[in-house]
């Protein structure tokens, strides 16, 4: 079995992030949270360690891992030609949860980058996973710690659910605080270009990155197109049944849900909503509209828990698609695989 150690008080569980680091000293690789998801984490400078990470998880050897820092300076030691204006993002963003891509330096092998000559490097702003890292001596290759193509993690529990006798540990720091992954830039470029929305709104990144690359189709592509970043290709954040995803303006979309879904079916809706499907079996409030940050924060918990109900179908009302809400709609999307609906 899975050992868990609870690290939600940096000061008083520092014995548990010890040990947890010593398992990654170790070779193996462990289950870490994040402000953003738990990760599944192991030393990025041993080779077994790093293919036990695409192991455990099922992930496909051509998608790349992050690799996580806990202080600046380390990102030099990592990656080269670091443009001047990086100098601000690292500024307004780190620590934080937006990752950056750089061209790479020799002592980070193929295997973390799947032969790309950049690597993504991630900065996280928790203070227990920074503390995790600086202990385990390292740094850490580290993707989110969920099975290749189910939802994220968000709490210890659901790591338990996706890796229990897979890995010897799991620190539990409580739900993540964004529940939402970093937001990706290739800073490689010329300009930079955003990879993935996520935590950290496009319009926060356009502030500090003016001439930001940021073309929708990037960041959705089709099965025989090669992706810029290679993750973006599969299937993710899947639950067991079927999800339609509904788009428009919200009245709109709670009332073609409550003239689509049938009473059991799952519905996850926003608050002011719920009203409308008191007659369903199984209805989940995402939180008011207003405030799309609880919605992030929620969205793979949901996602889990329709795995433990015996349904045939999802519906999900769509946040819009400004802010955080992007990013929300980028990951229903992909745990759709294409139904959507657009009213
Ligand atoms: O918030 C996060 O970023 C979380 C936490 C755990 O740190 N991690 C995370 O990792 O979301 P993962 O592996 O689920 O997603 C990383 C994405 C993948 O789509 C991968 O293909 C892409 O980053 N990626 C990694 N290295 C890359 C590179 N050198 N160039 C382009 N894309 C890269
Ligand atoms: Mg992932």
């Amino acid at each position: 079995v899975t050992e868990i150690l609870n690290v939600k008080d940096l000061n008083n569980s520092y014995e548990n992030i010890v040990k947890g680091a010593q398992y990654l000293k170790n070779g193996e690789v462990v289950a870490i949270p994040t402000e953003t998801v738990y990760r599944l984490a192991a030393d990025a400078f041993n080779e077994d360690a790093i293919k036990k990470v695409f192991k455990v998880k099922g992930r496909p050897q051509d998608n790349p891992l992050l690799v996580h820092i806990h202080k600046l300076e380390q990102v030099h030691d990592i990656c080269k030609d670091i443009p001047k204006e990086a100098e601000k993002v690292f500024d307004a963003f780190w620590p934080g949860s937006v990752t950056l891509i750089f061209n790479k330096k020799d002592c980070i092998s193929d295997t973390v980058t799947a032969g790309m000559k950049t690597v993504a490097v991630r900065f996280p702003k928790s203070e227990i996973a920074r503390a995790i890292i600086k202990e385990s001596k390292t740094l850490l290759v580290a993707p989110s710690a969920n099975l290749s193509g189910k939802p994220s993690t968000t709490s210890a529990k659901h790591c338990y659910n996706d890796l229990n006798e897979k890995i010897p540990c799991i620190l539990d720091g409580g739900s993540s605080s964004i529940g939402l992954e970093s937001t990706i830039i290739d800073m490689s470029t010329k300009d930079p270009v955003l990879l993935r929305e996520g935590a950290v709104s496009v319009d926060e990144i356009c502030k500090v990155i003016p001439n930001l690359i940021y073309k929708k189709n990037l960041l959705s592509v089709k099965d025989n197109e090669i992706p810029k970043a290679p993750g973006m290709k599969y299937r993710h954040y899947a639950p067991d049944a079927p999800l339609t995803l509904v788009e428009g303006d919200y009245i709109k979309t709670s009332k073609w849900i409550k003239e689509s879904a049938n009473e059991d079916d799952v519905v996850i809706c926003f608050e002011e909503f719920l009203n409308d499907f008191n007659d369903y079996q199984h209805t989940y409030s995402l939180g008011s509209f207003e405030t799309l940050n609880v919605a992030a924060k929620k969205i793979f918990d949901l996602l889990r828990e329709c795995d433990k109900l015996n349904i045939n179908h999802i519906y999900i009302q769509a946040p819009n698609n400004s802010g955080l809400g992007n990013s929300i709609i980028n990951r229903l999307e992909k745990a759709s695989a294409g139904n959507i609906v657009h009213i």
